[in-house]
């Protein structure tokens, strides 16, 4: 049975999932709006992990007795000014993320429900790996300084890498 307190920041997690999964929707439109395709997939299937983060959090809630609430949302920024841009507000938002994560991480000690503090472990060792994944391709950005071949290239390695993702969720 979970407490009031880990249902509620369970829940709020739930938003902030859903919501991520909206944002990394409307950056995937930009790029294929703006002649990013390879992005654009990465941001797609990126949509996609968010909604399972989401789903996964949808169940732990329900299985422990409790009830999943969905609640309302603030649109997503629809236009942003480079592809440079897109990715800094994606590593921008992951860190958010990562600070709520920790933040139900720090309450499940508060309450002692260890069960909980260990499901969340599986988020906090996916954020790290998201962070790392958002660092690796904005440092190559900026080393490419807005170059148009540059940039070429690293939208077919996000559109190699969105194709391996794809591919490991497969199996
Ligand atoms: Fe599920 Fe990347 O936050």
């Amino acid at each position: 049975m979970l407490t009031e307190k880990i249902e509620n920041a369970l829940n709020h997690q739930i938003g902030v999932e859903e919501h991520s999964s909206r944002i990394y929707l409307a950056m995937a439109i930009w790029c294929e709006t703006h002649g990013y395709p390879g992005a654009a997939n990465f941001l797609y299937a990126q949509s996609d992990e968010e909604r399972m983060h989401m789903l996964k959090l949808v169940h732990y809630v329900n299985d422990r007795g409790g009830v999943a609430r969905l609640g309302s949302l603030e649109a997503p920024v629809l236009s942003y000014g480079s592809l440079l841009e897109v990715f800094q507000a994606v590593l921008k938002h992951e860190q958010y993320v990562s600070s709520e994560i920790n933040k139900v991480y720090g309450l499940t000690l508060e309450e002692r429900d260890y069960t909980t503090g260990q499901f969340m472990q599986w988020y906090i060792a996916e954020q790290i790996e998201e962070e790392s994944t958002m660092r690796g391709i904005l440092d190559k950005m900026e080393l490419a300084g807005g170059e148009r071949g540059g940039i070429f290239h690293i939208d077919k390695e996000l559109d190699a890498m969105a194709a391996a993702s794809g591919a490991a969720e497969a199996e």
